[in-house]
């Protein structure tokens, strides 16, 4: 009998963020996040075991960018996970492809981990609820737990293991809005989201990020629940600036360098953000968020998705020699199983 499976997942984009961790180990987050599954950014994972194979193999097909430093180990350990819940000491094949760049604020560990729990599991023919491949996704990486249901979850950030995992909010085609993501460079970030959590809680303005969270994600679920674009994506807005405001203020030491914060956006991803007020001075309903990348995500309703590609192709042309990639994402399902 073949021990083998593949699953395709969505990466997805948080309006309310996770940032910081109660528990490092177990991925255990402060508060509680709330994200959409992205149609166009997707792992495809192939995982085989077989008690042949004498070690784990990963393979990243197809990738330009370098994985981050202890990838490959992060996923042996996962694949562990796996193999102990199913009772079996297999080696493992892993391959693996992205529809998207990684390290530029996409989360590529979200569908990467996703993808790999669902077929690894499949794999092994283990038999487990929608919540608990989502709470073992989380172990590999914690945003991938939100890749696991479809169209809109919410993490429940909870204290225990058992409990923290994402759930369903909305299916996909409850709300057309569209968000596209734009790619202004490919360089891979230089600090990795693993380090900004846990660096988060020595800027002086976490705690008041946490104090302000309570409301926006009632805000932003209600203007989910509610298609109320104007609150949502004021919401958004705002939510994407705290996350960056805490990354901006938690002083880190890297090497033989001090900085006092991390700079996630480059130059263009500003002058994005200020279009973006700008087109909504006058009349384009549009905002933005970034997460731990330089990518820049703007979301809108499907009737203003012409004008918007348009505005943005305008503004890329400004200069020559800037080259965007851009990503037009729909709210897509979750982790499948392909084959
Ligand atoms: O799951 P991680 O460790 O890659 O962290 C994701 C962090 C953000 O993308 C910045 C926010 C989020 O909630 O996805």
């Amino acid at each position: 009998m073949k021990l083998k499976a593949i699953a395709e997942a969505p990466s997805n984009l948080a309006f309310v963020k996770y940032w910081g961790k109660k528990d490092a180990e177990l991925r255990i987050p402060t508060n509680n996040s709330i994200s959409v599954n992205l149609s166009e950014a997707r792992t495809i994972t192939s995982v085989e075991f077989d008690p042949e194979f004498e070690e784990d193999s990963l393979a990243v097909v197809g990738s330009k960018t370098p994985p981050e430093i202890g990838f490959s180990d992060r996923i042996f350990k996962h694949l562990n996970r796996i193999r102990m819940l199913a009772g079996v000491s297999y080696k493992a094949k892993v391959q693996t492809r992205n529809t998207f760049p990684a390290g530029v604020g996409i989360a590529s560990s979200a569908s990467g981990f996703a993808a790999l729990t669902v077929a690894g599991c499949a794999a092994l023919k283990l038999e487990i609820s929608e919540k608990e491949l989502s709470g073992l996704a989380r172990l590999g990486s914690g945003s991938a737990c939100r890749s696991i249901p479809d169209g809109f979850t919410e993490w429940i950030a909870e204290d225990r293991d058992k409990n923290s995992y994402a759930i369903q909010i909305a299916p996909p085609t409850h709300w057309d809005i569209v968000i596209v993501t734009i790619v202004v460079s490919k360089q891979a970030k230089k600090i990795s989201s693993t380090s900004g959590h846990a660096l988060a809680a020595a800027s002086p303005y976490f705690p008041a990020r946490l104090a302000s969270l309570p409301e926006r994600l009632e805000a932003i679920r209600s203007a989910i629940l509610d298609k109320d674009f104007q609150s949502f994506g004021r919401q958004t807005e705002l939510e994407a600036i705290s996350l960056h405001t805490i990354a901006m203020t938690s002083p880190i030491q890297m090497e033989n360098s001090w900085y006092s914060g991390s700079y996630y956006w480059l130059p263009d991803s500003l002058e994005l953000m200020l279009a973006v007020q700008n087109w909504r001075s006058n009349g384009l309903e549009v905002y933005f968020t970034l997460d731990a990348g330089p990518s820049v995500h703007i979301i809108c309703l499907s009737k203003d998705l012409i004008q918007l590609v348009g505005s943005i192709h305008e503004i890329e042309s400004v200069k020559p020699d800037r080259k965007w990639d851009l990503f037009i994402n729909t709210p897509s399902m979750g982790t499948h199983l392909v084959e």
